[in-house]
């Protein structure tokens, strides 16, 4: 039986490496972001190149309307969605103190009601019906304290290894997908200089993808794709007080 996935922020970087990869692995598409025309190019690409069912759902996800009309197509019993992607994600120039007020709830509303009302949809729907999986796309910068944009990260990683474990006998799965420099729109995005990233730092984002699925496989709650990433993410816990200070320092 064919598959369905719902990718949010389909439309660049680790969202559209997900929608081009589970395509080629057969699964039907819901696509979600705010440029129609993205997302409608990349519906016509998958659909001639994987013959999948590609379904466009143009939506500001930091808006009430945005996350309703996504929560729909996950509520939508008569055409069911296996795997959630909880990806749609960007980083506020600033720093927070600094940055006005109404643009970090629009922060809060993206990172974590999004994702928040999105996974609570799914996991009733799937619970109903037997099972499915999510995937919500954390941050390393969850595992330590770097502003706004880490808790919001810290947050979505919590709250994901709490679901794995109470949701694992309705067979629902969550992973928090936990990469570091990703190759994207996001910095760029985010005003963000990264010219003093070292090359070694950087994955990109059709591996990140790759990672995460063969961890979902092996029941993993927690991906951190690549090694030097996995060796940071646990050193990060033991730190010592003068080095989380002055990666502290950088973060928004
Ligand atoms: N790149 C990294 O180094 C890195 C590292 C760790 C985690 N992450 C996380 O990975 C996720 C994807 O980021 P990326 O690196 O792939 O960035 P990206 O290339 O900038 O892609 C972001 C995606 O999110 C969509 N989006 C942004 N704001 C949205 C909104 N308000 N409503 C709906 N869709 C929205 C964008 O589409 P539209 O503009 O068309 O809406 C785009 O498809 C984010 O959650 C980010 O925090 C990134």
């Amino acid at each position: 039986m064919t598959r369905r996935a719902l990718v949010t922020g389909a439309t660049s970087g680790i969202g559209n490496a997900f929608a081009k990869e589970l395509a080629r692995r057969g699964y039907d598409l819901v696509i979600v972001a705010r440029t129609t025309e993205r997302l409608e190019s990349l519906a016509t690409q998958m659909r001639s190149k994987h013959r999948v069912e590609v379904d466009v759902v143009t939506a500001d996800l930091s808006t009430t309307e945005g996350v309703r009309a996504t929560v729909n197509k996950l509520t939508d019993t008569t055409r069911p969605v296996d795997l959630l992607v909880n990806n749609a994600g960007a980083s506020l120039a600033g720093w927070f103190g600094t940055t006005d007020i109404n643009d970090e709830d629009r922060q809060l509303d993206l990172l974590v009601r999004a994702p928040m009302h999105l996974m609570d949809a799914a996991i009733k729907t799937m619970a109903g019906r037997g099972g499915g999986q999510i995937i919500n796309v954390s941050s390393v910068a969850a595992f330590t304290p770097r502003g706004v944009y880490s808790a919001h990260k810290a947050w979505l990683l919590n709250l994901s290894q709490w679901a794995d474990i109470h949701y694992a006998d309705v067979n629902i799965s969550v992973q928090a997908l936990c990469p570091g420099f990703v190759r994207t729109e996001f910095h760029q995005r985010g005003e963000m200089d990264v010219s003093g990233v070292p090359k070694w730092m950087w994955l990109k984002a059709d591996k990140v993808v790759k990672t995460s699925l063969k961890d979902l496989d092996k029941g993993k709650s927690v991906s951190i794709p690549s090694v030097r990433y996995k060796v940071l993410a646990g050193l990060a816990r033991y730190l010592p007080k003068g080095l989380v200070t002055r990666i502290a320092k950088r973060g928004r």
